[in-house]
């Protein structure tokens, strides 16, 4: 499943995550690839050892996280700190696959769902676009800064050459409560319909019957 959630940062988080990145040095991005995907990496990314990282990571991971449309489309069992990337003109970042594993030794998560959260505005660079190959052929994402797409970790997918301007990214990836995209998206439509259905109807026969086969759905599935 491909998903956009708008507005994952407003206007006042958006402007200090950027004022934090313009401190921020940025490194070859090579360095945080795996074999495969080092030889299709070209990009920046902020360096790890900067001190202003753990703010940044506070605003965009806190954001993301609290949003409700992440939760029900992700039911993150476990999250990665985020990378900061950043594309000048020629800059690209070729067909590839995220890891499968990720994180240090001490602390090691399956990557089920990536996200891209768009830090750049779309008129500040041309070219760029995040491409998703889906069952139903490329897809191409381009987003208005602070908002979010999720896509499977699994899928392959690539970043356009950027042609003019600057591309900000912060990109992250969680291990979810439920390995299988199927039926993590069966749990998406169904969650969003009992919220629904809690809201106008708590008290409706219909609306415990959902519940019930929701949160029963969820423990038969769901693995910690
Ligand atoms: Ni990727």
């Amino acid at each position: 499943m491909l998903l956009e959630i708008p507005n994952v940062l407003g206007p006042r988080d958006l402007e200090r995550v950027r004022g934090l990145l313009a401190g921020v040095r940025f490194v070859d991005g090579r360095a945080s690839a795996g074999a495969a995907a080092r030889r299709v990496k070209h990009n920046e990314e902020a360096a790890a050892d900067d001190p202003r990282l753990r703010t940044l990571n506070e605003l965009v991971m806190g954001n993301l996280v609290r949003h409700p449309w992440y939760q029900h489309a992700v039911l993150p069992h476990r999250l990665a700190s985020p990378f900061y990337a950043r594309y000048t003109p020629g800059m690209t970042y070729g067909d590839h696959v995220d890891d499968p594993i990720m994180g240090p030794a001490q602390g090691r998560y399956r990557t089920d769902v990536s996200t891209t959260i768009f830090l750049s505005g779309p008129d500040d660079y041309e070219g760029g676009e995040l491409v998703v190959q889906t069952a139903f052929g490329p897809r191409a994402i381009k987003l208005p800064a602070g908002h979010a797409v999720l896509y499977p970790s699994s899928s392959r997918h690539h970043v356009a050459p950027v042609t003019r301007g600057e591309r900000v990214v912060a990109v992250t990836w969680a291990q979810s409560m439920v390995r299988d995209p199927a039926r993590r998206e069966l749990l998406w439509e169904l969650g969003r319909a009992r919220d629904r259905l809690l809201a106008r109807a708590p008290e409706a026969e219909e609306t415990k019957q959902v519940d019930r086969s929701y949160v029963n759905l969820l423990r038969m599935w769901a693995e910690l």
